[in-house]
């Protein structure tokens, strides 16, 4: 469940419905799903197992799959944090948006207008002082250890998450030029498949089952020994797929009842406007039309994203803050002081050269880097950890598994076929 919390989050809110609704809707819809089951759901299984048999922090981890190789490992561990830390960096941005939002129709119904107005308009005040608020939650769940508490929770609230969903695509339905919305995400045209569309993708599908970081390592060495490496790493990727599936549902025909009542959502090329802010102006919009209930739908709707949100950046900060603790004997207190006040300031300097950087971060790390490493991650599976040692691994959990399909394919299927289509996404761009 702690797996799942961490692939649940803004990946699915926000980053899959807005690169949904840029890259042509069904298309990008058909493309993700072959991503996510034909590469990324090897690759959770390769993370969790590689994670599991290290029983530590992933460098050292990857150092017990390939003992000859000390000093790539460390590399390739530390390839993983840089990346992870930059992931947080522009995560933390944009759940502060979250909280903006949460936090403004309270501040309204206060009295507190100007203040809600701020909270709600786009500005780098805003955005560092909401990422600074969202990084010291992390940092204080990371920090105190009350992972387990909030995994509690999480694992209660998802269901909470799901329903309100499903409640809010009815209402969003009903509403005057959703259809074109639910046509776009649902109906493909195939004029947009592109080389782009592919990479963006790949790119999403590892951002949101959170791949490629060491993140499934970390919480693989937390997983018991009972637990059946390729059932979890499935039931997590169906979770995830689903919450973005039923995302799109709602997201794409909201914006086309934006674009109803006035909005201008594309330009005369086509592009999405304002895409990064996009689904967080559209759904408070929404919230307004419901009356009365609105304010207590988009409460319900904020807290929860922004639990959501809370599961997947512990789950990142947990990454750099286990190599300081095992590597350098840090203690836990200090490694998440120091490596949370690092992110921030990163942070704070995306949020200040906003234009120039923010969508370099996301695509850098998310298009390029996640893809990357978990090729890398492949290979090692792969290639060079010893079949009989991965099985073994495997086997502990799902005593079965040698008799079954799973292991008729996926060995051979992670050694070849995995780097392969991955080699050809960005060949062929
Ligand atoms: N999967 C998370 C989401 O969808 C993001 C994430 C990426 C988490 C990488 C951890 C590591 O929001």
């Amino acid at each position: 469940m702690a797996a799942a919390g961490s692939a649940v989050g803004l990946g699915n809110i926000w980053g899959f419905p807005t690169q949904a609704a840029s890259n042509g809707g069904a298309v990008f819809l058909m493309v993700y799903l072959l991503m996510v089951f034909a590469l990324a759901y090897p690759l959770l299984v390769a993370e969790l197992t590689i994670g599991r048999y290290g029983n530590a922090d992933p460098i050292t981890s990857l150092r017990k799959v390939w003992p000859q190789q000390k000093a790539l490992m460390g590399l390739v561990g530390l390839a993983g944090m840089i990346a992870v830390s930059l992931i947080l960096s522009f995560y933390a941005i944009v759940a502060g948006w979250l909280l903006g939002y949460l936090l403004a129709p309270i501040c309204e119904a206060a009295g507190l207008v100007s203040l809600a107005h701020w909270l709600e308009t786009f500005g780098s005040g805003r955005n560092l002082v909401l990422m600074l608020i969202f990084m010291w939650l992390t940092v204080m769940v990371v920090r105190s250890g009350v992972a387990d508490g909030i995994e509690k929770w999480s694992t209660r609230l998802m269901p909470v998450l799901l329903l309100l969903f499903v409640v809010m695509v009815i209402y969003i339905l009903t509403q005057d030029g959703a259809w074109a919305g639910l046509r776009l995400y649902l109906v493909p045209d195939f004029s947009h498949l592109s080389p782009k569309l592919i990479v963006s993708a790949m790119g999403q599908a590892f951002f949101s089952l959170s791949l490629g970081v060491c993140t499934m390592m970390v919480y693989g060495s937390y997983l018991s020994k009972s637990a059946n490496l390729p059932k979890t790493a499935a039931q997590v990727a169906l979770l995830d797929t689903g919450v973005a599936f039923i995302a799109g549902m709602l997201i794409l025909p909201a914006m086309f009842v934006a674009q109803h009542n006035g909005v201008v959502i594309y330009d005369e090329s086509g592009a999405l406007l304002a895409s990064d802010t996009l689904v967080f102006s559209v759904l408070p919009t929404m919230f307004d039309t419901m009356g009365p209930v609105g304010m207590i739908v988009g409460i319900l709707f904020f807290v929860l994203m922004i639990i959501a949100a809370l599961t997947s950046s512990i789950s990142m900060l947990e990454v750099p803050v286990s190599c300081a603790i095992e590597e350098l004997n840090l203690k836990r207190h200090t490694a998440v002081w120091w490596i949370g006040g690092f992110i921030c300031v990163i942070s704070a300097v995306i949020v200040f050269n906003f234009d120039a950087l923010f969508g370099r971060v996301v695509t850098m790390t998310t298009a390029y880097a996640q893809p990357i490493i978990g090729m890398i991650f492949a290979l090692l599976v792969g290639w060079i950890w010893h079949r009989d040692k991965v099985l073994q691994e495997i086997r502990k959990g799902y005593p079965a598994v040698e008799s079954s399909l799973f292991w008729r394919i996926w060995p051979w299927y992670v050694r070849i076929v995995c780097p392969v289509l991955m080699l050809l996404v960005f060949f062929v761009q």
